[in-house]
């Protein structure tokens, strides 16, 4: 049976990187927070295609390039831009409540 997703605190707004990428650990998963032009975006940290740490990489307005290979993603719709990244990224709903940026997962 399919689990209904929640909101879940993350992380406080203030502890955010402004215009880059921040990691954040969330239970046992580690998510990358993106602070773009029109908003708060989430996603794993993990790159899909061999697991380098996104939040090393180099961001850029949308756009998230894995330091391994280089492979890019949308940090909108977590949509791959770049080769050799070819599957969607898994992305969060995000909402800042009083501050608290929340995800829902
Ligand atoms: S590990 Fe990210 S593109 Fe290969």
């Amino acid at each position: 049976m399919k689990r209904e997703k929640t909101w879940k605190d993350l992380v406080p707004v203030a502890e955010l990187e402004d215009q880059w990428v921040s990691r954040v650990t969330f239970g046992s998963r580690l998510i990358a927070v993106y602070d773009t032009p029109s908003g708060y975006y989430a996603s794993l940290a993990l790159c899909n295609h061999g697991g380098a740490d996104l939040c090393d990489g180099y961001f850029d307005g949308h756009i998230i390039e894995c330091p391994l290979h280089q492979g890019a993603f949308d940090v909108r719709n977590g949509k791959p831009i770049s080769a050799p990244a070819t599957r969607r990224m898994i992305t969060f709903e995000t909402r800042n409540v009083d501050g608290i940026l929340q995800i829902r997962i």
